[in-house]
C-alpha cells in the first residue's frame, strides 16, 4: 500500500458502453495522470437507474471526498445525489443532470443549444420547408429532454418545417423498428434529427434498406473521432452533419480539483458546440489527429522520465552500497 491518496473521487457513470463514454474516461485519466495522489473510483451502472442509486450510496459509504455523476435518468437518480450533497460531499454533474439544483457544479455541453443548433441547421438545409423525424435518446435522460426542447423551440421560428414523427432510440444504434414504420407512414420525410451519431448511423442503415439514403438527410450529435464515429460518418456522407458534443472528462477533473482545493470554480461549465459538416470536417479531423499525436508525445515523455528516475534510483543504490563498504 502506497501513501494515502490526497483525495478520493467517486465517479458514478451511467454506462461505459460506446466510444463516447470511453473518451470521457480517457480524458479524466489523462488529467488525473498529472495528479498521481488523487484516486478515481468508478462504478458503472449499466444504464440502470436503480443500480446507479445503489452505487452512489455505496460510494458514499466507502468514503469519497467528491462525487462526479453522469445520471442515466434524471428523476430516479436525484435522491441519492441529493443525499451526497446534503452530507457535504461536493457533486459534479457531468454531461447529464439530475432533476435537482442540489449540486456543486455542472460540466458538459449545453443540450438546449445542441437542439437549437440542429434545428437552425435543418432549416438552412431544407430552405425552411420540409418534413422531419426526430429520434430521441432515453426518455428520462436530461440530454434527451433538453435536446428535444431546444429543437422544438427553434423550429417554431420556421412554420414550414414539421416534425411528423418521434422515435425512441434509447441512445443506441440497435435497429430502429419504429423508424422503418414511421418512414413508411411518412414517405415524404426529408430529414432525420438523431439525438446522437450512433442512432444516426442506425437511421442511415434503415434508410439504406428502404432505398431512401439519397433522399433523406441525417443530423447527429457528438462528432467523435475514430472509424464509424461522427467525423468519419460526416466525411463519408453517411451523416450530413453532426453537432459537436464533447465528453468533457478533463474539464470534470479540473473542476473537481478546484473544488477540493478550495480554488475558484464556476457553477456551470458549458463546453462549446459547433456544427460539423462537409465544409469543416477535414479541419476537425486534422485537429483531432494533432491532439492524438501530442498526447502520444506526452506519454513518451512520461515514460522517458520514469526510465530516468529508475536509472537514478539504481545508481543511488550502487553508490550507497559503495559508501557502505
Ligand atoms: C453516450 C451518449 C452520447 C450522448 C450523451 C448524452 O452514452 O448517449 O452519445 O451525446 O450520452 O448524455
Amino acid at each position: 500500500s502506497g501513501p494515502k491518496p490526497a483525495y478520493r473521487i467517486g465517479f458514478s457513470q451511467c454506462s461505459t458502453a460506446g466510444p463516447w463514454r470511453q473518451a470521457m474516461l480517457a480524458g479524466m485519466q489523462r488529467e488525473l495522470s498529472f495528479h498521481p495522489d488523487v484516486q478515481l473510483h468508478m462504478l458503472n451502472a449499466h444504464d440502470n437507474s436503480q443500480v446507479q442509486q445503489q452505487q452512489i450510496r455505496e460510494l458514499l459509504r466507502t468514503g469519497i471526498d467528491l462525487l462526479v455523476v453522469s445520471p442515466y435518468e434524471a428523476g430516479p437518480v436525484t435522491p441519492a445525489v441529493e443525499e451526497a450533497y446534503r452530507q457535504g460531499i461536493p457533486v459534479v454533474l457531468l454531461d447529464r443532470r439530475t432533476a435537482s439544483r442540489q449540486y456543486t457544479a455542472y460540466v458538459g455541453g449545453d443540450n438546449l443549444e445542441v437542439g437549437q443548433t440542429a434545428a437552425r441547421y435543418a432549416a438552412r438545409l431544407l430552405n425552411q420547408h420540409g418534413t422531419i423525424i426526430e429520434i430521441l435518446g432515453t426518455p428520462g435522460s436530461s440530454a434527451t429532454s433538453e435536446r428535444h426542447q431546444g429543437f422544438a423551440q427553434s423550429l417554431t421560428a420556421f412554420p414550414g418545417l414539421k416534425v411528423v414523427s418521434q422515435v425512441n432510440g434509447d441512445w443506441t444504434e440497435k435497429p430502429l423498428p419504429g423508424l422503418a414504420a414511421a418512414l413508411k407512414a411518412h414517405p415524404e420525410v426529408d430529414l432525420i434529427f438523431a439525438h446522437n451519431d450512433g442512432m444516426g448511423r442506425g437511421a442511415a442503415e434503415v434508410c439504406r434498406q428502404l432505398g431512401l439514403e439519397k433522399k433523406i438527410k441525417i443530423i447527429g450529435v457528438d462528432g467523435l473521432a475514430g472509424p464509424n464515429e461522427g467525423l468519419d460518418l460526416v466525411q463519408r456522407g453517411v451523416l450530413t452533419a453532426s453537432v459537436l458534443y464533447s465528453p468533457g472528462g478533463e474539464d470534470a477533473i479540473r473542476t473537481a480539483l478546484s473544488i477540493l482545493n478550495k480554488q475558484p470554480y464556476k457553477h456551470e461549465n458549458t463546453l462549446g458546440t459547433i456544427v460539423i459538416d462537409s465544409t469543416n470536417v477535414r479541419t476537425m479531423q486534422q485537429q483531432t489527429d494533432k491532439m492524438v499525436t501530442q498526447q502520444q508525445d506526452i506519454e513518451r515523455q512520461q515514460s522517458l522520465l520514469q526510465r530516468l528516475q529508475a536509472t537514478y534510483a539504481s545508481q543511488q543504490t550502487i553508490l550507497y552500497g559503495l559508501l557502505a563498504t
